[in-house]
């Protein structure tokens, strides 16, 4: 029997892409990981994929996201029978990134029937990191509510709300302090933007 060594564990990342506006995040993450290293299991919504390919410009296949091919892997959501759907399967931290209110709605209530949910549950009952970005603007207390819902089951509710005290230049520069953020909410290190010194 083969045990799979701990750093293995800890560099596998399962990034889920929902129907929210704001898939460059998901884009720009699985880019950062993947090009430092990390293995990459991902995931996305219908309407997540169509989203994706709109407001990137990029097909969501392996060969449009990355050169490193072996890093990354596509999961169908409707596929049940995925490793991503057991506890067994050892990964590091999930990002449901962007994550739309009705993928939110159904995490907070764990009534999903898709991969996406399938996983984040997961994370939550296996005691890993499950880090959800949220896009919507305003909230209603629906919203809220789920939200609160989550961060009390042990979520990181990581709203995609970027800063501009690093004083950004251009729309990259936004996007990788969103990616930090996420990064920074796995433990994972990282350098994307100036930090605030004082
Ligand atoms: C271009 C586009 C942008 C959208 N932006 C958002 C958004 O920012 N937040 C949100 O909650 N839903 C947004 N939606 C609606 C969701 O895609 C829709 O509710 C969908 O059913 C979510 O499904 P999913 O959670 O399975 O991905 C958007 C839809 C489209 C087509």
């Amino acid at each position: 029997m083969t045990i799979e060594p701990k750093k293995q564990i800890k560099d596998r990342i399962v990034v889920c892409i929902t129907g929210a506006s704001g898939s460059i995040y998901a884009l720009a993450l699985i880019r950062w990981l993947v090009g430092n290293g990390y293995t990459v299991d991902t995931v996305a919504s219908d309407t997540g994929r169509k989203v994706f390919e709109y407001e990137t410009g990029t097909e969501f296949s392996v060969k449009a996201i990355t050169p490193q091919k072996a890093l990354l892997k596509i999961h169908d959501n409707d596929n049940l029978f995925s490793p991503l759907s057991s506890g067994s399967y050892k990964f590091g931290s999930v990002a449901i990134v962007p994550c739309s209110m009705g993928t939110l709605g159904r995490l907070a209530t764990s009534s999903g029937s898709m991969l996406i949910e399938r996983v984040a549950d997961v994370a939550l009952k296996e005691r890993r990191r499950l880090v959800v970005v949220p896009r919507e603007t305003p909230f209603n207390q629906l919203h809220i509510n789920n939200m609160l819902r989550l961060s009390m089951a042990g979520a990181v509710i990581l709203p995609a709300m970027p800063g501009f005290y690093h004083r950004p230049k251009t729309v990259n520069d936004i996007v990788h302090f969103m990616v930090s953020k996420i990064l920074d909410a796995m433990d994972i290190p990282n350098d994307l933007y100036k930090r605030w010194q004082g």
